[in-house]
């Protein structure tokens, strides 16, 4: 085969996210390579609440629109994400107008609008929704976001019914990062068997795989494959990036933007990589991919959180002005060695 969406034909999907850039330019050479080796796409912010609901009443579909548009002109599969997480959310979301916390009845209007409205609008155009994204803790209990303080659980059975009324027809998933740590795999299997014990429609899981040279460990993200596909539902690898760059400090603080030694040697590659650390990267790749080959009957798609390394996240995060090589097509948007292997 030629391009990755054949070397992965009858397996799974392959997909990328796509920025405001790539869908407001799509000339440039990089949305070629989208087409040429992806099948599907997700817009990487602009379908987030923030973004399209900016005030109570007032939607921006702008891009959004036009992300879907391009995904239908080129039969792209096409996910929505996301609908309820506590990032990116618009502030007016959990407060009234002098500034106070809402009831639980008011939150719960209010994400039944926002929901039934954007899933409304994408009605059998997007396949499948990240309905609900983060919610879930690493020790397994529940991040205490304001759904979660305004509603408890409940937030999590709201989001998906709301969801499943708008688009009948449309899958249902939830998603979160650090899905392979042993305490997160059993909080999020006991939360989504208390959904599909209430009759809740639940299709998928997605395991963010914003992965690093080191963590997480193989085995464990096996596992928790194992373990999402055991609830009887699909799993996705929904966000892959492999950074190559240290993380920072927890207790350094403020100090990383005075301390300048410390703030380079956070960005030790911005000539290239050198050749160990484009070893151990390329390794790495193949041994999720292979990961995720063995396991292709349990997971529909693996989306890359990009298309090449200068659209990615990661050269600003969690640190500014990095340079990082996360994605598999290089700058200039000739595919890493790891391409060639992966469609052999
Ligand atoms: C990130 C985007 O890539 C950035 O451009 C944005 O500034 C912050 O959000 N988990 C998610 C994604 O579910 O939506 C996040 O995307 C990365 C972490």
């Amino acid at each position: 085969t030629e391009t990755l969406k054949e070397a992965f034909e009858g397996k799974f999907h392959i997909g990328a996210a796509l920025s405001a850039n790539h869908i407001n330019n799509q000339g440039q050479a990089s949305m070629e390579v989208l087409n040429t080796h992806f099948n599907s796409i997700v817009a990487e912010n602009n379908m987030k609440s923030g973004m399209i609901q900016i005030r109570e009443g007032e939607f921006n579909f702008d891009v959004a629109d036009k992300f879907i548009e391009y995904g239908e002109a080129n039969d792209m599969h096409i996910v929505g994400h996301t609908l309820i997480w506590h990032s990116q959310a618009p502030r007016w979301f959990f407060t009234d107008s002098d500034g106070n916390t809402v009831s639980p009845e008011v939150l719960a209007q209010r994400m039944k609008d926002h929901i039934h409205t954007v899933v409304g609008r994408y009605k059998g155009k997007v396949k499948g929704w990240d309905v609900v994204n983060e919610a879930i803790l690493d020790d397994g209990s529940w991040r205490k976001s304001k759904f979660y303080e305004i509603l408890g659980e409940d937030f999590m059975k709201l989001a998906f019914q709301f969801a499943h009324e708008a688009d009948p027809e449309a899958e249902l998933y939830y998603n979160d990062f650090s899905m392979a740590q042993p305490g997160k795999r059993e909080g999020v299997v006991k939360m989504v068997k208390n959904l599909q014990a209430q009759g809740v429609k639940i299709d998928g899981i997605g395991m963010q795989g914003h992965i690093g040279l080191e963590h997480p460990k193989i085995q464990e993200f096996e596992k928790s494959i194992l373990a999402y596909s055991e609830l009887g539902v699909t799993v996705m690898i929904t966000e892959l990036d492999l950074s190559v760059l240290p993380s920072p400090r927890r207790d350094m603080g403020a100090e990383i933007s005075t301390n300048i030694e410390y703030q380079q040697s956070l960005n030790p590659y911005t000539e290239g990589l050198p050749e160990d650390v484009q070893k151990q990267f390329d390794e790495r790749y193949l041994a999720f991919f292979k990961l995720f080959l063995d396991h292709h009957d349990k997971i529909s798609r693996v989306t890359l959180w990009g298309i090449n390394d200068g659209d990615s996240w990661k050269n600003g995060w969690p640190v500014r002005g990095r340079t990082d090589y996360p994605l598999l097509f290089n700058r200039d948007n000739t595919p890493k060695s790891i391409v060639k292997d992966l469609i052999e």
